[in-house]
């Protein structure tokens, strides 16, 4: 297959049914397939999209290297101009920023997010997963997202953060509000919305940093209010970081348990494996974020000339980093396409690379490790209810839409 014949059309219903036929044969293209619509080179083999996300010289822009006018060009080719709020608190964040300045802000929220640190979350999760689990005792079948896995990330992502119980729901509509104005073939109306998203969200959490100022409590909010009060970082770095860390970890977990769960049922003789041996839930875990990874695009910018799957490429070349077909490359993984519970080793990328590796990682896989535990200890049977579930459209992200069960109490 050449270039020109190979159909890459992300926002298909064919493509959210299987995006990994098409990345299969874009994997096996001589030199990475060129996608015009966002001019980047898609990469698909996981040595190639390994060496980009850990060079120092690829960057996830070029803001700080380009003049305020050839910067402002570049914001209108892509559409994310004129949008004052998202301009400060989304283009402008953590993972946004190369160098010096993205150390310092890793630095200070780093230490929350190691294994150790995240492990002490495992109790209140478990708390917070079983009363919800309760007040659907009474049902038989449920939509296993829309009902119960969209309500943990954002309680448990807010409760670090040291945002009250009660906002989680529109913490949710605000992330994916701007987490959808990512993706290829936006438009007007999901620009217009993710900039009013923005402009709610910061509102919210500069209220919330002002109530932090007159009573501190034992939460990340405090602790980067300090941070800031010592000249450690700006106020709008201050909300930007809050509301990455809200919205990072929000869509993806849901996305994945849904899509974590579907496997399971896709997979029976493997779900099987697991109720019989629960110990094996932190491989089971991690085959759930190769085997369907929730973001699975990222994008970056060379710096200087390069090699990058045996072509040559300029300074300021873009390319698309598709850690969703790195994760089924099959040098990497043997019978890539099998959800295997016990893969060992599984060297995946679904969290990322290098300097932006995915800070939330162990929290995202607690997440799953508690859900995932607490659901086969309950139920002694899990069934696809309405049939198999369509996936959301789209290239940025990656996940059913909704995923009806019926359950039989163990
Ligand atoms: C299944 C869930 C998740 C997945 C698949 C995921 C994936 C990723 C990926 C791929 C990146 C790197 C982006 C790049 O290469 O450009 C990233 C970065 C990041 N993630 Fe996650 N993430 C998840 C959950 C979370 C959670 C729960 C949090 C926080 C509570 C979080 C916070 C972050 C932050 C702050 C960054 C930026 C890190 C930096 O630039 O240094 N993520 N994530």
């Amino acid at each position: 297959m050449t270039q020109a014949q190979l159909v890459f059309d992300p926002l298909s219903a064919d493509f959210a049914r299987d995006p990994y036929a098409v990345y299969s044969a874009m994997r096996q293209l001589e030199t990475p397939y060129y996608y015009e619509d966002v001019d980047s080179w898609m990469l698909t083999k996981m040595a190639d999209v390994e060496a980009v996300a850990s060079d120092r010289t690829m960057v996830r822009s070029l803001d700080d290297q380009l003049s305020d006018g050839a910067r402002k060009a570049g914001q209108r080719k892509i559409n994310w101009h004129d949008m004052p709020h998202h301009e400060r608190f989304v283009q402008t964040n953590l993972l946004e920023s190369e160098g010096a300045t993205h150390h310092r802000l890793r630095t200070l929220v780093f230490r929350e997010f190691t294994r150790a640190m995240i492990a002490r979350q495992r109790e209140a999760i478990q708390t917070f997963v079983d009363a919800k689990l309760d007040r659907l005792s009474d049902l038989r079948d449920f939509d296993f997202i829309e009902d119960f896995a969209a309500h943990v990330p954002g309680h448990i992502i807010g409760r670090l953060l040291g945002v009250p119980d009660e906002h989680c729901p529109q913490l949710r509509i605000w992330s994916e509000s701007v987490v959808r104005f990512f993706d290829v073939g936006r438009g007007q109306d999901d620009k217009a919305l993710a900039e009013q998203a923005t402009k709610e969200f910061y509102l919210f959490l500069a209220d919330l940093v002002t109530e932090r100022r007159k009573s501190p409590q034992e939460d990340l909010l405090t602790q980067l209010m300090i941070h800031h009060d010592a000249g450690r970082l700006s106020e709008d770095e201050l909300i930007a970081t809050a509301m990455l860390i809200l919205m990072a970890g929000h869509g993806s977990t849901i996305d994945v348990l849904g899509s974590g769960m579907h496997a399971l049922l896709k997979f029976p003789d493997q779900h099987r494996k697991l109720r019989n041996d629960p110990n094996q839930i932190t491989t089971a875990v991690q085959e759930m974020f190769r085997y369907e990874a929730p973001l699975p695009y990222f994008h970056r910018f060379a710096t200087r000339d390069c090699v990058i799957g045996g072509q040559s490429f300029r300074a300021g070349t873009r390319f698309g980093l598709l850690y969703g077909a790195a994760n089924r490359d099959p040098d990497q993984f043997e019978n890539p396409d099998k959800f295997d519970i016990t893969r060992t080793p599984n060297r995946h990328i679904a969290f990322g690379k290098g300097a932006h590796l995915c800070l939330g990682n162990h929290l995202a896989a607690l997440d799953m490790d508690v859900i995932f535990s607490t659901l086969n200890r309950r139920f002694a049977k899990i069934e696809l209810a309405a049939g198999e579930p369509d996936y959301k459209r789209g290239l940025s992200v990656r996940g059913p839409k909704s995923l009806r069960i019926s359950v039989t109490p163990a």
